[in-house]
């Protein structure tokens, strides 16, 4: 039996098909690389180009490769961007989505490990948010991710589609062979380290008078192969026959940019500038899990909790790889 990874040259979905694959888990991979990378994913895994709204390619490679269960991270990721164009958010994270879970019930795939996001509860009523908590997004990601939650329930129901929606706070870090390289790279860790790099000149932080201790917003930072292995669990528990449900990936502990900015000044002994901005519309000032549904029911528990661990990591893999993946891109072009 093989597990359908979507999204898997793209940043955490590389690194949790490193993950499985550690762990003795066939894996297959499914990605258009409008977003990822070529060189995320191992040379030898099965890797498909394409459009995870392609039913005849879906509906083959399950047939192919004896797919039993689907880790469904393909999907654009950027709030600004859903914004100005939620055509394109609802195109290719809701409709591309729902055919994907189309053709993987037609096949006789009826567990989906989905990447949903502290996005889908907008703007928090109480903190820490724990699953319970409404669910109002405030811009058209958020409601795509909501909108596949919502139809994964109706599918559930209607199909006996067992799912586990993993609620990710902020994902960060890295291994010492895959990390972040998104572009543009709106994420603010590495564009610290990119300060610290001095590829950029500046971090810009956008807002300093939220009701938190140093005026600037509060997140909850959670370790890429920490999430990983919740995936492995979240497989884990959907075999074993358990029911649907949604869960939350975050430590439950809360750092501010000016925190996470002097952490990484600490970690790599650089200097980083700031530029102090104005608020962005639509960011909450504390955005905090309270993730004790993982413990309870996938017994899942952090291994790199700590933030300078989280840096250190990540400044790690970014100091190997200035360019992110482009290098190895270009070399791996150059030797084609
Ligand atoms: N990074 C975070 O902090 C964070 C937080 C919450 C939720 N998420 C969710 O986790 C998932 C992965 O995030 P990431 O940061 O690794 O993003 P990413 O952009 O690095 O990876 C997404 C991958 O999906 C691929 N893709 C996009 N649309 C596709 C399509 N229609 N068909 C096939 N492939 C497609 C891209 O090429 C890319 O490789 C996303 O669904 C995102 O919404 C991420």
């Amino acid at each position: 039996m093989a597990i359908l990874v979507t999204g898997g040259a793209g940043y955490i979905g590389s690194v949790t098909t490193e993950w499985l694959r550690a762990r003795g888990e066939q894996v297959v991979v499914l990605d258009n690389l409008s977003r990822g990378h070529r060189v995320a994913v191992a040379p030898e895994l099965p890797f498909y180009e394409g459009n995870v709204g392609n039913s005849e390619l879906v509906t083959r490679i399950v047939r192919e490769h004896d797919v039993d269960a689907c880790i469904h991270f393909a999907a654009f990721a950027y709030v600004g961007e859903s914004v100005i164009q939620p055509a394109l958010y609802y195109e290719n994270n809701v409709e591309q989505g729902i055919r994907l879970l189309s053709a993987l019930n037609m096949a006789g795939v009826r567990r989906v490990v989905f990447s949903s996001t502290c996005a889908t509860y907008g703007e928090p009523q109480r903190i820490p948010i724990d699953e319970s908590h409404q669910q109002l997004p405030t811009n058209p990601y958020g409601w795509s991710k909501l909108f596949v939650e919502r139809i994964m329930a109706d599918y559930d129901r209607a199909y006996d589609l067992r799912f586990v929606a993993l609620r990710y706070f902020n994902a960060s870090g890295a291994t010492p062979e895959r990390g972040e390289h998104h572009e543009p790279e709106t994420h603010l860790i590495p564009l610290v380290l990119k300060a610290a790099q001095v590829e950029i000149e500046r971090v810009t932080v956008f807002g300093s008078d939220y009701p938190t201790t140093d005026g600037t917003c509060v997140r909850d930072y959670i370790h890429v192969s920490d999430l990983a292995a919740a995936h492995a669990l979240s497989l884990e528990y959907l075999r074993a026959g358990n029911a649907s449900t949604a869960i939350n990936l975050g430590n439950g502990q809360g750092y501010s940019v000016l925190e996470v900015i002097e952490a990484a000044r600490q970690v790599t002994e650089k200097e980083i500038a700031v530029e102090m901005q104005g608020r962005r519309p639509g960011d909450p000032s504390h955005l905090v899990a309270d993730a004790s549904r993982a413990r309870s029911l996938l017994g899942w528990q952090p291994q790199q909790p700590e933030l300078a661990a989280i840096i250190g990591s990540a400044w790690e893999w970014h100091s190997k790889h200035p360019q992110g993946y482009a290098e190895s891109s270009q070399s791996n072009r150059r030797r084609a």
